[in-house]
């Protein structure tokens, strides 16, 4: 995967990073940048999978680090990455939905979310709760998919997040089609399709058909819906009012 994910993404692909996501390093500088934090300051990094976004985030900015995840296994992986990164004694990691946090009002001064609000059914609930724990004037960066049409299976999702931030409180700082990457996307989902053989001998069988499938229905090789034409990847950064 990360072969594939290299050839595709050239030297934007931040290697140390390891994302569960296709973050590239631009997109990594850029909420590094939105966030605009500096040391004692907080930030919380929603679906952190293993980690490896948000603690270089917390490395670039200074800033201290919580991530929280659905994943138990992406946990424990981020909690032991957290020297890798040198950011010892600043970041730390727990299990936890982002659609109900046990963190108090205002907490955080900066959230970031890396290619996770579409896993998450409410959308709306989602973004209300990351500003319920951001003080006012914090940033909230993150990368997602505006979808007209998604796969079968997908829980719902939308085709423009910006009414449901300005709902939840926040003014849209940035709100940018990210160019050309479902072009790359197609291009890795064609070349994961090309390589089954070699990737079931590295990731075992039950890994590799959950990809086929996830790529063979993106480029509608399942149902005749090309579901990458009617996506876009967004990058945005708002503050909370
Ligand atoms: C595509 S991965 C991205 C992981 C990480 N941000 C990265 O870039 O490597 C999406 C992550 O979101 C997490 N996730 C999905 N729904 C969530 C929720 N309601 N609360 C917390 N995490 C969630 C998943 O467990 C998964 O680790």
């Amino acid at each position: 995967m990360r072969e594939s994910f290299r050839e595709v993404y050239g030297a934007d692909y931040p290697e140390e990073v390891t994302p569960l996501s296709y973050v590239t390093l631009t997109l990594l500088r850029r909420i590094a940048q939105a966030v605009s934090l500096g040391s004692g300051t907080t930030l919380i990094d929603l679906g952190c999978g293993r980690g490896g976004p948000g603690l270089w985030v917390a490395r670039e900015t200074s800033a201290s680090l919580v991530g929280i995840d659905l994943s138990s296994v992406g946990i424990e992986q981020a909690s032991r990455r957290v020297k890798e990164f040198n950011v010892e004694g600043r970041a730390q990691f727990e299990v936890s939905d982002l659609t109900a946090l046990r963190f108090a009002n205002h907490t955080f001064d900066a959230a970031m979310s890396v290619d996770v609000l579409w896993m998450v059914p409410d959308k709306q609930a989602a973004l209300r709760e990351i500003a319920r724990i951001l003080r006012p004037q914090a940033r909230f960066a993150f990368t997602n998919w505006d979808r007209d049409l998604s796969p079968p299976g997908y829980p719902p999702q939308v085709s423009d997040h910006r009414p449901l931030l300005r709902d939840a409180g926040f003014l849209i700082e940035t709100y940018e089609e990210i160019p050309g990457a479902e072009a790359k996307r197609r291009a890795l989902y064609m070349r994961i399709i090309a390589s089954r053989k070699a990737l079931i001998q590295k990731m075992g069988e039950e890994a590799v058909e959950a990809l086929m499938t996830e790529a063979r229905r993106a480029l509608g090789f399942e149902d005749g819906t090309d579901y990458l034409a009617h996506s876009r990847r967004i990058f945005v950064a708002a503050r909370k009012g």
